[in-house]
């Protein structure tokens, strides 16, 4: 995707969740305008309802395909500390951590040991002694090193290897996590036994395996999720003890017009095929999927100007606050509080940051802009706050959970 879609802010979009009623954007049962009075610019604003939704959508599909299953919320996604508490005391999840401080975040928020996954990567001797310390938290090694340093710590630990099925998917290439090229997630098939033999010296049983292939996977992408579970049949046939595939996150939300939702039957299905003939259970790690839709980053347009032909709205937010267009070229949905009337004009809409990538959308299609109007970025729910920095000392920004 090298340019965001055209899009009719009256469109595909909306539904009971969020929609435009008298040409005010509505989101969670709130009309946004009416919440920002008061408050200042740019928020974040997230809906529990539609976080549970989510959950409760990818449970029911497991539940209706006899698939059996747990899932773990990737944290990494979105740490707002009052969303994360609401999400424990729903019990309907653990946590996938990819940190030390993301493990003992989730235990201050109230989660178990035994709630939680450990997938990182690159993973220090002093991350592996908090882990030492935590002998309930499920471990997936992603590097024969991690394996042996975590057995001279705990001999005997039950753990999980993380794969490299060498197929990705997601909303385009880039953001594909396996593929041709070798890639530093995972194990491949040539040191796959050395891996399994390090793990047996130290008497550990091998139950999980796991993979996490891409970003943004959709309907569209299923054959690919269908060959990584293939290639994973390979790994599964060596792993005696085995319990469980953890199939990780990149489940994708609908973010353009012309590319349908995940269908979750056929999805559940799918797992189902691979994993119930073996007996295996199914782990998720689900990030961005509850969380994309879900949140909404709301800022003031500060600039309106035409540049050599090119309508530029400038925001008092940018890429340091959500890079997801900048870095991943995964567009937004871009919405005015409050539209004006007139004919939709071409935007490219613009950050603070003082970098050439500070684009949040481009090329897209709006009702007219003004001065001091206030848009939303939906589908910012997901790696915006959680992946937040100073850049140019503008990381100020609040956050709110609606109900
Ligand atoms: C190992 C692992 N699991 C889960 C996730 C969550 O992915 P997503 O938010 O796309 O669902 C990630 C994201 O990077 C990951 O690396």
């Amino acid at each position: 995707m090298s340019r965001a879609p055209a899009q009719d802010v009256a469109d595909w979009w909306q539904d009971s969740h969020r929609q435009y009623a008298d040409g005010r954007l509505v989101f969670g049962g709130r009309d946004l305008a009416s919440f920002a009075t008061g408050r200042e610019t740019p928020f974040f604003v997230y809906s529990a309802e539609r976080v549970r939704a989510n959950l409760e959508r990818l449970i029911n599909a497991l539940d209706a395909a006899r698939m059996p299953h747990r899932i773990f919320y990737a944290i990494k996604a979105n740490r707002f500390a009052p969303l994360v508490e609401r999400m424990r005391s729903w019990n309907l999840c653990g946590i996938d951590t990819c940190s030390p401080a993301e493990v003992l975040y989730a235990l201050d928020r109230g989660f178990a040991q035994t709630d939680m996954l450990f997938t990182g990567h690159a993973v220090s001797n002093a991350d592996l002694d908090v882990l030492a310390a935590h002998p309930g938290v499920h471990i997936n090694c992603d590097a024969i090193s991690t394996i042996r340093r975590l057995g001279e710590r705990c001999p005997g630990r039950e753990i999980g290897i993380r794969i490299n099925p060498q197929v990705g998917a997601g909303y385009h290439a880039g953001v594909h996590y396996a593929g041709a090229k070798p890639s530093k997630f995972g194990l491949y098939p040539d040191r796959f036994e050395e891996a399994l033999s390090v793990a047996a010296s130290f008497g550990m049983r091998v139950t999980q395996l796991h993979f996490h292939f891409g970003y943004g996977y959709l309907t569209q992408d299923l054959p690919r999720l269908s060959a990584a579970l293939e290639a994973s049949a390979w790994f599964m046939d060596r792993c005696p003890d085995l319990e469980t595939v953890d199939i990780g996150g990149g489940l994708g939300t609908r973010i353009t017009a012309d590319r349908e939702a995940l269908d979750l039957e056929a999805w559940a299905a799918l797992i189902a095929s691979h994993l119930q003939p073996r007996g295996l259970k199914v782990h998720l790690e689900p990030g961005d999927y509850l969380m994309k839709d879900a949140g909404v980053l709301v800022c003031e347009v500060n600039t309106v100007e035409e540049k050599a032909g090119v309508m530029f709205a400038g925001l008092n937010a940018g890429l340091n606050l959500q890079n997801l267009w900048a870095y991943y070229q995964t567009p937004f949905i871009v919405a005015p509080l409050q539209r004006r009337s007139g004919a939709l004009r071409t935007y490219t809409v613009t950050g603070n940051i003082n970098e050439a990538i500070d684009i949040l959308a481009e090329d897209i299609d709006l009702p007219p802009l003004a001065e001091a109007d206030l848009l939303a970025l939906m589908n910012a729910g997901g790696y915006g706050s959680s992946s937040a920095s100073n850049h140019c000392m503008r990381g100020r920004f609040d956050e709110y959970l609606i109900d």
